[in-house]
């Protein structure tokens, strides 16, 4: 949910900016903008440029202008308070315009703090809370210095200080102050913000994308820190100004990984990338002979055995990950799993306890949802085990232990390589409890860790069937509404399906259990209206058969994904597409794969833009 970068350094910021804005895009792109601080005249100038639209339109408004300041800031947003326009664009500027800033999340109290504001006369442009900030820290900032704070930043930083102890909601804001032109102020609440040094420049982004051009080593701002970033270093303190440290990392992917390598959408390249990254995922999770050690589940494996039950809480693809492990843990360790979407669950009041493992998934480790099911579990003295994919993540660092996806950056916002790497990591931890609990002979779990091995080269031979899928695509993006139908672990990728079409092609599309078809969805039927049914082998094959009957019997054009070898579909479906043979439970990791290829190839059939899909962003950092 929008993406934030800051720059200063020996160079015009402009371009760190523009550049770090492009990697960020990806968070938020209904508007952006950039603020440089340019020192060269005799009085220091603060310039602003935002427009509404994608990163280009404010590069193309860019093209002529001469903007040599070394320290600026830039946001790409996902629009909250106010429609996406010019002047609801960030940056910011306080009504004297001596305060820029921008910012990444909600704040809550935004109306009170306006009121209070438009009383002591300070008038708004904008309908936004991040103007609340910008005019609330200049006000503080005037007293500062009145008060005497006169050394460079120190005015800003004590604002922001004093100003953080007054926001409610979550934030990560960064503030640049003309009368102190080297300096950049930021701070950040339950929302992300990272720090990297450089070439005499710090810089800070919203996630280590905005940050790989000019360093892989990071260090996360933690909640209530503030960071004081100049050419010469970066300076974290506490909201008391004492010395603080954030969270430093090295980041292990580079810049090039971020890159689409002569795939024409980056989710195409992350659809063709799943072998690989499910690979890595299942990388050095045995010893020598066979047993799974899990070394960054720092839990202890006794407190583990005695679980009496798992809770998954994640969103949008992830909630669909937990939904499909939640039949391997229960077959596999025999332990009873709930799924729950993590927005519901905080706001419910959950029976949880010591002996429940809670299980929070999230590609991005930053969905505000899922953070704050996950710290409501651990207020209940539940484990929390966080799956995701972005190491130094808050997730990452606020469970009390993390499985890693190690499926690479996922740039295209529509969820692919990490849904799969989740579904994997997921069932290595089914299998790992399984062995805790005895649930599994050692030799049962060797061999289906022993199929899981063999997932990545199914997956290849599941990417032959493109060509087959981007021609059934051309049938099928003219229909009004794509409707998916399975059952037993077909039911999430049923909806994993429909929200992959959705959400990039914008056709209505709508996952549904088989055996609830005849209780409502049935009605919807229209003849020649396509139907996706998931009817691999399995004990609910037959079942699955039936219901795709019903649904021809009502003049439905249905394309089934099936097993190999099955012959006998081709009388029940119209079209057919094959996956290999698998495990039961494993099939969901190679059946999603030609409903990934169906949503990407109907939208480019649509000319939809497949990796900034309208109204979406990748990383959800508000409620
Ligand atoms: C957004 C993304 C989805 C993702 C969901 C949950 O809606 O567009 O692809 O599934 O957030 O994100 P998470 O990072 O928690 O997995």
């Amino acid at each position: 949910m929008c993406g934030i970068i800051g720059y200063t350094g020996q160079q015009a910021a402009l371009r760190p900016l523009l550049e770090g804005l492009a990697t960020l895009e990806y968070r938020g792109y209904d508007s952006a903008g950039v603020v440089v601080l340019d020192d060269a005249g005799a009085t220091p100038a603060l310039t602003i440029a935002k427009r509404a639209g994608k990163l280009g339109v404010l590069v193309d408004a860019l093209r002529d202008q001469d903007l040599s300041g070394r320290t600026g800031l830039g946001h790409t947003r996902w629009a909250t308070h106010g429609v996406p326009n010019d002047v609801n664009a960030h940056p910011h500027l306080s009504g004297d315009g001596d305060i820029a800033v921008i910012h990444n999340g909600i704040i809550e109290n935004f109306a009170e703090l306006k009121a209070e504001l438009l009383g002591a006369g300070r008038t708004f442009m904008s309908d936004t809370d991040t103007e609340v900030v910008a005019q609330l820290v200049a006000s503080l900032v005037e007293q500062c210095r009145r008060d005497g704070n006169e050394a460079p930043g120190s005015a800003l930083v004590q604002a922001v200080r004093i100003a953080a102890r007054r926001l409610e909601g979550a934030f990560s804001l960064a503030f640049v102050d003309r009368r102190d032109p080297d300096v950049i102020v930021a701070i950040r609440r339950e929302a992300p913000l990272v720090l990297g040094r450089a070439d005499g420049a710090s810089i800070l982004a919203s996630d280590v994308a905005g940050l790989l051009a000019h360093t892989r080593d990071v260090e996360a701002l933690l909640n209530d820190q503030v960071a004081i970033l100049t050419p010469q270093g970066v300076t974290v303190t506490d909201l008391e100004g004492n010395p603080a440290d954030g969270h430093r990392f090295t980041v292990d992917w580079d810049i090039h990984a971020a890159e689409k390598q002569g795939y024409s959408h980056f989710m195409l390249k992350e659809i063709h990338e799943q072998p690989g990254a499910v690979r890595e995922t299942l990388r050095a999770r045995t010893d020598a002979e066979g047993i799974i050690v899990l070394d960054e589940l720092r839990l202890d494996p006794t407190e583990l055995r005695h679980m009496d039950k798992v809770v998954i809480v994640a969103c949008g693809t992830s909630f669909h990950a937990g939904m499909v492990a939640k039949y391997a843990i229960e077959h596999w360790a025999r332990i009873p799993v709930e799924v729950e979407i993590a927005s519901e669950f905080r706001y419910r009041d959950p029976i949880l306890s010591s002996r429940m493992l809670v299980v929070a998934i999230s590609q991005s480790g930053e969905t505000a949802d899922t953070l704050a099911a996950a710290a409501h579990a651990r207020a209940q003295h539940s484990r929390v085990v966080a799956i995701t994919n972005v190491v130094g993540s808050s997730l990452a660092r606020e469970a009390d232990a993390v499985l890693y996806t190690r499926a690479g950056p996922e740039i295209g916002v529509a969820a692919t390589k990490t849904f799969i790497t989740q579904i994997v990591a997921l069932d290595v931890l089914a299998l790992y409890l399984a062995q805790l609990r005895r649930a599994l002979f050692p030799e049962e779990c060797r061999d289906q860790l022993a199929r899981m091995e063999a997932l990545p080269e199914l997956i290849e031979q599941v990417l032959d069937c493109e060509p087959q899928i981007a021609e059934l695509a051309r049938s099928f993006a003219g229909a009004g509404y794509v409707m998916f139908f399975g059952r037993h672990v077909g039911l999430p990728i049923a909806m994993e399906g429909a929200l992959k079409l959705k959400e990039i092609s914008y056709v209505h599309a709508e996952g549904f259990a088989a055996g609830e078809m005849k209780h409502g969805p049935i009605a919807l039927i229209d003849s020649g209206g396509p139907v996706v049914a998931l009817a691999t082998a399995g004990h609910v094959r037959t079942k699955i058969l039936s219901n795709i009957q019903q649904v021809k019997g009502r003049g439905a054009v249905v394309l089934a994904i099936a097993t190999e070898g099955d012959t006998e579909i081709k009388e029940h479906a119209d079209h057919v597409v094959y996956v290999p043979e698998a495990h039961e439970l494993l099939y969901p990791v190679l059946t999603v794969v030609p409903l990934q290829l169906l949503g990407y190839h109907i939208a480019t059939v649509l000319g939809r833009d497949v990796d900034q899909p309208r109204n979406l962003a990748k990383t959800v950092t508000v409620e």
